[in-house]
């Protein structure tokens, strides 16, 4: 994430971008080989999970389907491992540094208002109960925490620009 986000000169000027002149992608590179022994590890551990639990609906879960996707030799559109691999590193990429940034953000916004801290820790025990673990099902009855979430999104965004984006071809919309 450090690495994708530095400033790059080549950014600047496109003409520099063979040179890798800061090494960022000499290092990327590096780190993408290193992620991609990871990926290959917990593709082939499901992979020996999935055969010793043979068929059983209910064992299976996203990455199961996934794989399945790949054996499917009949697919229109190929989905390869790689591209198992991609949908992976997209959800990994995406949701970590967000997520963490996002939390210790609000945590950060309550410790300033310790009043709020405390309606919220008061939703906390009234819908989850005192000693106990949060469940997603718990999750829509978390009115005031939603809306400190939300608050804490408004005032410290974990990306404050929408990633740039073009469509791959000239487009007349609508
Ligand atoms: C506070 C948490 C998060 C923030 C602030 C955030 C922010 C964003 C933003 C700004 C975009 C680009 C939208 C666009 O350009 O149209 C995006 C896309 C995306 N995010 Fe998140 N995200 C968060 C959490 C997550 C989580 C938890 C996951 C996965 C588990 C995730 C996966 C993705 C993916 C896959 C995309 C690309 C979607 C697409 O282009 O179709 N994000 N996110």
């Amino acid at each position: 994430m450090a690495l994708a986000t530095r400033f790059s000169v080549s950014n600047l000027f496109p003409i520099l971008t063979t040179f890798d002149i800061q090494g960022i992608v000499r290092e990327i590179t590096k780190l993408s080989n290193y992620i991609d022994k990871i990926f290959e590890s917990i593709i082939d551990r499901r992979r020996k999970m999935a055969r010793e639990e043979g068929g059983d609906e209910k064992k299976k879960e996203g990455m199961h389907l996934l794989l399945q996707l790949t054996e499917d030799e009949n697919r229109k559109t190929p989905f390869i491992v790689d591209t198992m691999k991609a949908i992976i590193q997209d959800l990994l990429v995406g949701g970590t540094n967000t997520t963490s940034t996002m939390v210790a953000c609000s945590i950060g916004e309550l410790l300033k208002h310790p009043d709020m801290m405390r309606k919220v820790q008061e939703e906390l025990e009234q819908v989850g109960g005192k000693n106990n673990i949060v469940e997603e099902s718990h999750l829509p009855k978390f009115h005031y925490l939603d809306a400190v979430m939300k608050e804490s999104h408004h005032l410290n965004p974990a990306i404050p620009f929408l990633v740039p984006g073009s469509p791959s071809k000239t487009s007349v919309v609508g």
